[in-house]
């Protein structure tokens, strides 16, 4: 421990409002000292923004010296960082990073995501960063500029640094980034000439059998903010539990995804991650470290429980609710595929659950019609507590492929083949034999991971998407016309699908109020109202990465998916709204959509009251509209984040 760091209990500015849940939380950053990382005080903060037009970058004269940031690094142990995309390996221009060796191992061989999530600085979505600095061979009339990455990374290992950051960046009007992973579809992770808090080695787990609070009693897991999906899957495993998480292996357990409202395979049971959340530990933009829970601050319990990350305040970590013994889920995949190509499909991943071979339709129109009865069973995936996953996409000149995942919680194989016969019957009116081979306690759960996922780079997860919550009512009212909604909806997805060049996928989970309980609804978190009420979740995506397009052409890409069958459904779902951690870079009316109107005033008034300095800014975040990124697209261009942070202008 440094000498600018001592024991919590020491003094009285955070000792009576935080609860340190480990030792790295003991570690806070004392008054006093270096003055540039000094705290301030929320009570006496103007009211209005009045700081700079635009967030202070490295090549403005009021960047702070490198004497400061020298005196910053010696203050937080010198886990301060400088450091360069790894894709510079590929950049003659990049004097000291260059190697062709390096270069053709990015390319050729790294091909593991980790290479990106165990980075300071790489996102995994590169358009939305500003695909500056892609790892390709040729790099012709590419660059390599530095504006996608931070300028400097806190490489966080206890809450002082995350404090000391915190107040650096606010006293000098600096751009603040948070990175956990760098998921984030808007690589909201990243920015130019920002000063990045990089939480990822903040990976301890405690397991409490017995925990008692306000209106909770039972088991409870203590996560850092650093603990990602696998490990966490891991952790089950090794204590004989279970707790909801990220389906996706390397997605951030206590990152974005708790705070934006986050789905798993349990989300139908158990409610989304927001809902697990007890309390948290949070440095906010005044520099203090807190604790928020239904016993104190409840603005920001309310408001970090499905507000979003990165808008906030800083967490270090959390205690969720967890349920002894491991849960056990049933499962199948199938597939059935249609068109001239159908042979030559490479099937996807059967998500651990043994799938058959396709089934060959050899009538397109009986191929979506198949599409629909499976949208149409959906609501009996997730009123049994389960997750579904029905993707129809394009696999080559008038040749489709759908593919499904259907796992019920608690349920045995057999129980699974009992539950899918109806649908299965179904298909088989159509003409459709479809087979198919369950088992239980597949993936996730049954068997420890590695964390290595692997993702075509450069580019990453590269693709432009629109979503949307289908609401209950979709499936429940009476037809109005001749076809139901739903039915509408389907030949909307099966328009966008036929394009070519957009695929689909529908995530069946209903994280109610029911499945979220009680304690939810005695405080009730920020969570979007639509997902209270939905049955499925739609991504239109492009169906190609889109990384190396301009910013222009990224424009027209997205106008583009605008006007395919997503902008349908859209407009048949007027009352429901959009997942926030897989949105539109454009989400008309984002607020709204979000957060719900009266969910969206609230939380602006927490954002208000905790950070009238606008320090923490992403895009499309509470109070972002405040802040654009230029250019952007009053310029013609898809705003990324290589841009710069500046106020709005009125009028
Ligand atoms: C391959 C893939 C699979 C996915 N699968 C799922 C899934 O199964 N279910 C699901 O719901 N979503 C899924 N997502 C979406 C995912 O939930 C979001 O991308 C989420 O934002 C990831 O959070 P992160 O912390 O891992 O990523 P990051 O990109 O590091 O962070 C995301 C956002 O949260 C902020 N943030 C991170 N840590 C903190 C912190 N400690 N305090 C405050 N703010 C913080 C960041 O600033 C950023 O704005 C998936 C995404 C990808 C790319
Ligand atoms: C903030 O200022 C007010 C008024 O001066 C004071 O009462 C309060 O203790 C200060 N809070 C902190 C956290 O310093
Ligand atoms: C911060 O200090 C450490 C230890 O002295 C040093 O290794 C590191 O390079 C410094 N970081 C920067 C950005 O100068
Ligand atoms: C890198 O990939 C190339 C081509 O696939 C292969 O021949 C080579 O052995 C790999 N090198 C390493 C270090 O993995
Ligand atoms: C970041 O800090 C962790 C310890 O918390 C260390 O293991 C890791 O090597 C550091 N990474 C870099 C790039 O300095
Ligand atoms: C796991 O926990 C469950 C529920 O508490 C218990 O019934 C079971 O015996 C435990 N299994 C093991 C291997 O400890
Ligand atoms: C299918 O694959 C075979 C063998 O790889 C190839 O010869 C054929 O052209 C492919 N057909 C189509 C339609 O792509
Ligand atoms: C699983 O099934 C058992 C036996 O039917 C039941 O007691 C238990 O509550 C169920 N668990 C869940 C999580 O639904
Ligand atoms: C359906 O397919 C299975 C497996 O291919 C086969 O055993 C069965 O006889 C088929 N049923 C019908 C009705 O065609
Ligand atoms: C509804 O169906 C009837 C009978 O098939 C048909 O005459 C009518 O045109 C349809 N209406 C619409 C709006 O499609």
């Amino acid at each position: 421990m440094s000498f600018f760091f001592i024991l919590v209990a020491a003094f009285s500015l955070v000792s009576a409002e935080i609860r340190p849940n480990f030792n790295y939380e003991v570690q806070v950053l004392r008054p006093g000292g270096f003055k540039d990382v000094a705290f301030r005080n929320l009570s006496t903060a103007p009211k209005e923004y009045q700081g700079p037009n635009c967030k202070i970058q490295s090549d403005d004269p009021e960047w702070p010296s490198e004497e400061l940031w020298a005196q910053l690094n010696k203050t937080i142990d010198g886990v301060l960082l400088k450091p360069h995309p790894v894709g510079a390996a590929c950049y003659p221009s990049q004097t000291g990073y260059y190697s062709k060796d390096t270069c053709s191992y990015l390319v050729n061989n790294a091909t593991s995501t980790r290479l990106f999530l165990d980075d300071p600085v790489n996102s995994l979505t590169s358009w939305a960063q500003g695909g500056s600095c892609l790892q390709m061979l040729d790099t012709t009339g590419r660059s390599c500029n530095l504006l996608g990455t931070p300028t400097y990374v806190v490489n966080a290992s206890s809450v002082g640094h995350i404090q000391a950051a915190v107040n650096f960046a606010r006293n000098h009007n600096l751009r603040l980034v948070v990175k956990g992973t760098g998921h984030d579809f808007h690589a909201k992770n990243t920015g130019s000439g920002a000063l990045s808090v990089w939480t990822h080695f903040l990976k301890n787990m405690v397991y409490v059998d017995h925990f008692r609070v306000r209106d909770y009693e039972g088991p409870v897991v203590k996560l850092g903010v650093g603990v990602e999906a696998w490990e966490a899957y891991n952790y089950m495993i090794a204590k004989n539990i279970s707790f909801a998480a990220p389906l996706e292996a390397t997605v951030g357990h206590g990152g974005g995804w708790t705070f934006g409202g986050g789905h798993g395979p349990l989300a139908s049971l158990y409610g989304l991650g927001a809902d697990q959340v007890i309390s948290l530990n949070v440095v906010t933009a005044d520099g203090r470290f807190i604790t928020a829970s239904a016993d104190q601050n409840q603005d920001l319990f309310f408001a970090l429980r499905g507000g979003g990350g990165g808008t906030f305040g800083i967490v270090t970590s959390m205690i969720v609710r967890a349920y002894q013994g491991s849960t056990s889920i049933g499962g199948l995949t199938y597939y059935f595929t249609t068109g001239p190509n159908a042979a030559n499909i490479t099937t996807p991943s059967d998500r651990g659950y043994a799938a058959t071979a396709p089934v060959y339709i050899p009538d397109r129109e009986v191929f979506w019609k198949a599409v629909t009865t499976y949208l149409k069973f959906a609501i009996k995936i997730v009123d049994a507590g389960g997750f579904g996953f029905g993707d129809p996409s394009p696999a080559g000149k008038d040749t489709y492929i759908f593919a499904s995942t259907i796992t019920i919680p608690n349920f045995s194989a057999e129980d699974t083949l009992t539950f899918v016969r109806p649908l299965f019957e179904s298909y088989r009116a159509l003409g459709i034999n479809i087979t198919a081979t369950p088992k239980t306690a597949s993936v996730p759960y049954a068997k420890p991971g590695n964390g290595i996922t692997t993702i075509g780079f450069p580019g990453g997860i590269d693709r432009m998407f629109i979503t949307r919550l289908l609401p209950r009512g979709v499936w429940t009212e009476a037809s109005a016309g001749n076809s139901t909604r739903l039915e509408l909806i389907s030949a909307a997805i099966r328009r966008s699908v036929e394009t070519g060049i957009y695929k689909v996928t529908t995530r069946a989970y209903a994280p109610t109020i029911g499945a979220a309980g009680k304690y939810n609804e005695k405080y009730p978190p920020a969570v979007n109202p639509s997902m209270r009420n939905m049955v499925i979740h739609c991504n239109t995506f492009t169906n190609n990465q889109v990384f190396l397009q301009s910013k222009a052409q990224l424009l027209e890409t997205h106008r583009g998916l605008s006007a395919s069958g997503a902008a349908e459904i859209r407009a048949l779902t007027p009352e429901s709204g959009a997942y926030f951690n897989e949105a539109d870079r454009l989400e008309p009316d984002f607020q709204r959509s979000f957060w719900g109107e009266e969910g969206y005033t609230r939380l602006l008034r927490v954002k208000r009251i905790f950070d009238p300095w606008g320090l923490f800014w992403a895009s499309n975040t509470v109070g972002s509209e405040e802040w654009e990124l230029t250019p952007g697209v009053r310029d013609g261009v898809m705003p990324t984040q290589d841009g710069r942070v500046c106020r709005v202008k009125r009028g």
